[in-house]
C-alpha cells in the first residue's frame, strides 16, 4: 500500500514517515520545506511540492497513483494567526482544498487529517469529547475547522472516506534518538524547556499567571509523538474496512499538566535548574485542553507507549 506523507518533512510527519515505512507501507514524502528539514525524511522518497501548485500535486498523484494521503502539512504557530491571518487560511485551506481536489481528480479517496484541539476554544467541559462545541478562538484553530467541514462535503459529494485526528500537543521525540523536533522559531512548551535546562536559552517565560487553574498556569495534555504516530496507522486500517464510516477523533493522553508542573518535572528529572520569567497572556490560549481519548481507544483499539509525562520528557533528554 503507498501512502503520501503530506509534510513529512516536519516534526510528526517524519516520524509518521518512520513508522509507516517498518510496517512496511510504501511511504513518498511531498513537502516544501517552508517549516521541515529535508534530513529528517529518513525511509522512502522525498517530493519537493508545495500543495498551493495543483500542477506539481496532480504530476505527482498521476505518477505514484497513492492508495491512501496522510495530511500534517500545515502553519500551525496560535500567535502568528493571530497577526498573519491570510498566510493561514491560504496554506491551511487553500492549500488543503488543493490536495482534496486533487485527490478526487485521481480518484484517491482516502484521507487522514491533522486536525487540532484549537477547533474547541475555550473548553465548556474536561475532559473534552468529540461532541463539545467547536467554537476556536484563532484563525488556525478556526482553519482546521474549515478543514473539518469541508471533509464533510467531500464525503457527501464525492465518497472521500476520511479521519481527523484532534492532537491535543504531541511531544517526545523518536526513542533511536534520530528525529528531533526542529521548529524554527521553536514555539513548543517542552523542547523550549529542555533548551533551558540544557544551557541553548538564558530561560523560559511562562505566557499568563492568572488563568484559573491549579496554579494559574495553562494545562495541556501531552501525546507522545510516536503513539500519534502509531494511531494513525490504525486510522489507516479504519478506511479500509469498508463497514466504517468517516469518523473525528480526539487524541491526547487524557490527563492535564500545567505549565509550571512541566517546567518542575524537567528540573527534577534533568537535575538542572534554570530561570523562569512570568509574562502576561498570549493571544488564542485556552486555560485548559484536555482530551477524553475513550472515542479513540474503544473505536480505533488504540493503546499507548507512553501515557506517563515522565517518560515522554525523558525522549527528549
Ligand atoms: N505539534 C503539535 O503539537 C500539533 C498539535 C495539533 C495539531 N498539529 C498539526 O499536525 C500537523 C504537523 O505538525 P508539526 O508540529 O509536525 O508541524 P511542522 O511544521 O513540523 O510540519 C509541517 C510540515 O508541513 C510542511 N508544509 C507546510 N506548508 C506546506 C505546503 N504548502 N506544501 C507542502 N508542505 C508544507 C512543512 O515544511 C513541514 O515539513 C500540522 O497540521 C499541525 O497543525 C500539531
Amino acid at each position: 500500500m503507498k501512502i503520501f506523507i503530506v509534510g513529512g518533512a516536519g516534526y510528526i510527519g517524519s516520524h509518521m514517515v518512520k513508522i509507516a515505512h517498518r510496517a512496511n507501507y510504501q511511504v513518498i514524502t511531498l513537502d516544501n520545506l517552508s517549516t521541515g528539514h529535508k534530513d529528517s525524511v529518513l525511509f522512502g522518497k522525498f517530493e519537493f511540492c508545495d500543495i498551493l501548485d495543483r500542477e506539481r500535486l496532480d504530476k505527482l498523484f498521476k505518477l505514484y497513483n497513492p492508495d491512501i494521503v496522510m495530511h500534517f502539512s500545515a502553519y500551525s504557530i496560535v500567535e502568528e494567526s493571530v497577526i498573519d491571518p491570510y498566510k493561514y487560511y491560504r496554506n491551511n485551506v487553500v492549500g488543503t482544498l488543493n490536495l482534496l481536489k486533487t485527490m478526487i481528480d485521481n480518484d484517491c479517496k482516502k484521507f487522514i487529517f491533522s486536525s487540532s484541539a484549537a477547533i474547541f476554544g475555550n473548553p465548556n467541559y474536561i475532559p473534552i469529547d468529540e461532541e463539545h462545541p467547536k467554537r476556536p478562538i484563532n484563525p488556525y484553530g478556526k482553519s482546521k475547522l474549515m478543514v473539518e467541514e469541508i471533509l464533510k462535503d467531500f464525503e457527501s459529494a464525492y465518497d472521500l472516506k476520511y479521519v481527523s485526528f484532534r492532537y491535543f500537543n504531541a511531544a517526545g521525540h523518536d526513542p533511536e534518538g534520530v528525529l528531533r523536533e526542529k521548529h524554527d522559531p521553536e514555539t513548543h512548551l517542552l523542547p523550549l524547556i529542555l533548551q533551558a535546562a540544557n544551557g541553548q536559552r538564558d530561560s523560559i517565560n511562562i505566557y499568563g499567571n492568572d488563568y484559573d487553574t491549579k496554579d494559574g498556569t495553562c494545562v495541556r495534555d501531552y501525546i507522545y509523538v510516536n503513539d500519534l504516530a502509531n494511531i494513525h496507522l490504525k486510522g489507516l486500517e479504519y478506511l479500509n474496512n469498508r463497514n466504517k464510516s468517516s469518523a473525528e477523533f480526539n487524541l491526547g493522553n487524557g490527563n492535564g499538566f500545567s505549565v509550571k508542573e512541566i517546567i518542575q518535572k524537567v528540573k527534577d528529572l534533568t537535575h538542572k535548574d534554570f530561570k523562569v520569567l512570568e509574562k502576561g497572556r498570549r493571544d488564542g490560549d485556552p486555560a485548559v485542553l484536555i482530551a477524553s481519548n475513550e472515542k479513540a481507544r474503544i473505536e480505533l483499539e488504540i493503546g499507548y507507549d507512553f501515557t506517563d509525562i515522565e517518560n515522554i520528557i525523558k525522549t527528549l533528554m
